[in-house]
């Protein structure tokens, strides 16, 4: 990330230290991800020890140290959602995009990941996708869910 946009974004917080979670994540808004020149730079700016900064983005699970992938896809293999084949949807998911859960596609379109429950249990299973729940899900819907990103990408 550019030094003038991690600039707009600390001067938003007003570099206050106690801003750091709003900052972190509007970094990575920006990014996907928080690099490490990011937070080097960051630390200098608002005079907080690097170490600080990482102990945050490494305890909550929202931040990312790694690059996440353009589009999240998080699918549910949480109980309700896993005795519906959520374990299906995950392998036809893994298959699709050659990857694995926790990792990302090489051009970093997409990010795979499980989670242990969306709170949407009666719509199982399901796949969230950028912020977006697609319920009932079946491994036989993953095509038309993939394309429905894919469009709203163009968009
Ligand atoms: S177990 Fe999947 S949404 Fe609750």
């Amino acid at each position: 990330m550019k030094e003038k946009k991690l600039d707009q974004i600390i001067s938003k917080y007003g570099a206050d230290p106690s801003e750091i979670m709003g900052i972190l994540l509007d970094i990575q808004e920006q990014e996907k991800y928080l690099s490490k020149s990011a937070l080097y730079y960051l630390a200098e700016k608002i005079d907080l020890p690097l170490t600080r900064i990482y102990k945050m983005a490494t305890f909550y699970e929202v931040l990312n140290l790694k690059p996440t992938g353009r589009n999240q896809i998080h699918v549910c293999t949480g109980t309700a959602c896993y005795v519906r084949g959520a374990d299906a949807i995950l392998n036809k998911l893994e298959q699709k995009l050659s990857i694995k859960s926790g990792e990302v596609t090489p051009d970093l379109n997409y990010g795979l990941k499980t989670v242990n429950c969306l709170g949407a249990c009666a719509l199982g299973p399901v796949v969230l996708v950028n912020g977006e729940c697609f319920g009932n899900m079946s491994a036989l819907k993953i095509e038309t869910m993939l394309k429905a990103v894919q469009s709203s990408e163009k968009k």
